[in-house]
């Protein structure tokens, strides 16, 4: 365990945002934390004493410096815990980086985590936002996790069904005072993250995208290699690399509408980009409602619109004049509201914004 005062936050959010730590605690092992709670300077969670759990803080917006004593999750380790013939189950360390650790069960040749190649972010992340892409989320291949109460100092294990995942979404979002009840809000720190990946293996390869990788190499029949390398040139073609323009991946989520709502729409904008989903709604592509009121490109402030994907909000600050998280909000706001006076739709931000 390692504890830091005054910590610049810059360096931890993939959006760039300067913003500091009044107390940031490094924890690398389930012992680390044990140590901290017992110690004299804990606090419960609470109103007066807020905690933040940091992944990999590619998922969120600074907006000023944080009171909130920050958990930086560093827990590693990956293996195998069990292969059957049904399939390989795989653990890692809430602080595993993602990509790392799909890269790494395809090299150990368990496949089935390939669509969800270069996501930003750690493990121990990915189940709060049930992340996911090009047909496949986290909750479709997620089998536990283990995490610790920060309220009773207990550890706890929870199935998939307990997580409460939805599209971006889980128990880990909702305070305990949402409608869901069991929201785990600020409660919980994972650390460690168990996946099911079953055998035999099938290719996922409805997404669009991957049709026209499968069209235009003439491979009807990739491997889960194939289909990771084509993820990787996807990704890299149309989202920045937070390293080189910071950005939080997709800033709204993908709204759903009725078919009404949708038929009304197309009456108007007959390109609007739609999918029917099982349960009969229709969701709408946010990033072409944002990019059909032309904000592509655009710039307010020091914060921009990606000019390859209009559902990303990118850094155009530089060292002198840092992109603030006010001013990311402010662009999301403008947005919101121009999305909103077009199309009649309410975009949701994506990312955790505090
Ligand atoms: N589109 C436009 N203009 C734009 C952006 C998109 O017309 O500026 C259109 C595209 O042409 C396409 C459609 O919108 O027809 C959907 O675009 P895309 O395939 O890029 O996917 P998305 O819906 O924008 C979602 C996820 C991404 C994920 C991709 C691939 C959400 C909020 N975003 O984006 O996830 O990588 O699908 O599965 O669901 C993230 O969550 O941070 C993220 C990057």
């Amino acid at each position: 365990m390692l504890v830091e005062n005054n910590v610049a936050l810059q360096p931890m959010n993939t959006f760039g945002i300067a913003a500091r730590a009044q107390r940031l605690v490094r924890l690398r092992s389930v012992d680390d934390l044990l140590g901290l709670m017992a110690s004299p300077d804990w606090r419960q969670p609470s109103a007066e004493h807020p905690v933040f759990v940091l992944g990999g803080g590619s998922n969120l917006v600074l907006t000023g410096d944080l009171k909130a004593v920050v958990l930086k999750v560093e827990i590693a380790g990956r293996r195998l815990v069990e292969e059957t013939d049904k399939g390989w189950l795989v653990e890692a360390g809430g602080g595993e980086g993602w990509h790392d650790f799909v890269h790494w069960t395809l090299e150990q040749g368990w496949p089935g985590l390939e669509n969800m190649a270069l996501i930003p972010g750690t493990v121990g992340a990915a189940p709060v936002q049930n992340i996911g892409a090009y047909g496949v989320e986290l909750q479709d291949r997620f089998h536990s996790l283990d995490a610790m109460d920060l309220e009773t100092g207990r550890m706890f294990s929870l199935d998939a069904a307990q997580c409460g995942f939805g599209y971006r979404d889980s128990v880990f979002k909702h305070a305990p005072s949402d409608e869901r009840s069991f929201g785990l809000k600020g409660r919980a720190l994972i650390t460690r993250v168990r996946f099911w990946l079953p055998k035999p293996w099938k290719p996922v390869l409805g997404y669009l995208d991957l049709e026209r990788k499968m069209d235009e190499t003439g491979i009807r029949q990739p491997d889960a290699r194939q289909i990771f390398d084509w993820v990787v040139a996807i990704r890299r073609a149309k989202l920045p690399d937070p390293a080189v323009i910071g950005n939080a991946g997709s800033f709204f989520k993908n709204p759903t509408v009725t078919p009404e709502q949708c038929a009304d729409i197309i009456a108007r904008d007959p390109k609007v980009v739609h999918y029917p989903m099982d349960d009969g709604s229709i969701k709408l592509a946010a990033g072409w409602l944002i990019d059909a009121c032309g904000w592509k490109g655009k710039t307010m402030g020091h914060a921009g619109v990606y000019d390859k994907q209009a559902l990303v909000l990118v850094n155009r600050g530089d060292d002198e004049h840092p992109c603030t998280g006010g001013e990311v909000m402010t662009l999301a706001k403008a947005i919101q509201t121009s999305v909103y006076e077009r199309f009649g739709i309410r975009l949701e931000p994506e990312p955790v914004v505090i």
